[in-house]
């Protein structure tokens, strides 16, 4: 069966409420005609989840979060759990973003933790792994997000596994503009897909500097079932062109 393919914005620590639902102004409508080829989701900073779930009330667009917590309540000061998502009506959460694993701690066993969590209240993880360039240069690419993808989905059942969508992100390639070359993005995401059991259903993203004159080029390669975008998704109209060119692509 062929994979649905999947669009997420990942807005990193941009946009407050009111920019957040000015985006869905600009957005929805014309997303409406492409979820019926795509899920698209918009993954924000927490305070513009509820704004997301107003506004996208009418949409089929998703909503959802960045990270979470695996505790489901209790005296964890700042913190948001994958309940309370489930409970806003959230769809989606990023986990063990490179960013997060750099700046904040995030390790292979939160985002196992974290992966197991949104799996119990029935939501999809967006499981980001990829390499340095360091790495990248030494030849550990492989290594690298292999030991990745096992260490964040280890525990799974392959029903499990088939409903967490991992995300490709080279770390030299984010926010850089130098994007990886779709056919060695292309051999990585095979090669995970072939590393670990289970993942034939499991959608698989390219990110790291996509963007509409890219998108096609990635979108076009049979194991890339579409995007994780950040610097690209923050304008709505550039986003619908890069999904759109996404899916002409993959067509
Ligand atoms: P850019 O699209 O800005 O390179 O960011 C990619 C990313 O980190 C998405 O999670």
């Amino acid at each position: 069966m062929k994979r649905r393919p999947l669009f997420a914005a990942n807005w990193k620590m941009h946009k407050a409420p009111a920019q957040a639902a000015d985006y869905v102004v600009q957005f929805w409508a014309a997303a409406e005609a492409l979820v019926t080829k795509a899920d698209i989701v918009l993954c924000a900073p927490f305070i513009d989840l509820e704004t997301l779930r107003v506004e996208l009330a009418p949409s089929r667009v998703r909503f959802g979060a960045q990270d979470c917590y695996w505790e489901a309540s209790g005296a964890f000061t700042g913190e948001i759990s994958a309940a309370m998502l489930a409970a806003l009506g959230a769809r989606y959460c990023i986990v063990g973003h490179s960013e997060r694993r750099r700046l904040f701690g995030e390790t292979d066993e939160t985002v196992a933790r974290k992966v197991a969590a949104l799996l119990a209240v029935e939501l999809t993880p967006i499981v980001c792994v990829g390499e340095s360039l360091e790495e990248k240069q030494q030849g550990l690419t492989a290594a690298r997000v292999t030991s990745q993808v096992q260490a964040g989905l280890g525990a799974l059942s392959d029903e499990q596994r088939a409903r967490v969508a991992i995300a490709y992100e080279p770390i030299w390639a984010i926010g850089t503009g130098l994007s990886d070359d779709p056919v060695t993005a292309n051999a990585t995401i095979a090669m995970i897909r072939g590393a670990s059991g289970g993942l034939a259903d499991a959608r698989i993203l390219y990110g790291g500097s996509m963007n509409a004159d890219n998108a096609g080029s990635f979108c076009a390669q049979p194991e890339i079932d579409g995007g994780l975008v950040g610097g690209a998704s923050l304008d709505p109209r550039g986003f619908l062109t890069l999904i759109m060119n996404g899916l002409k692509a993959a067509a």
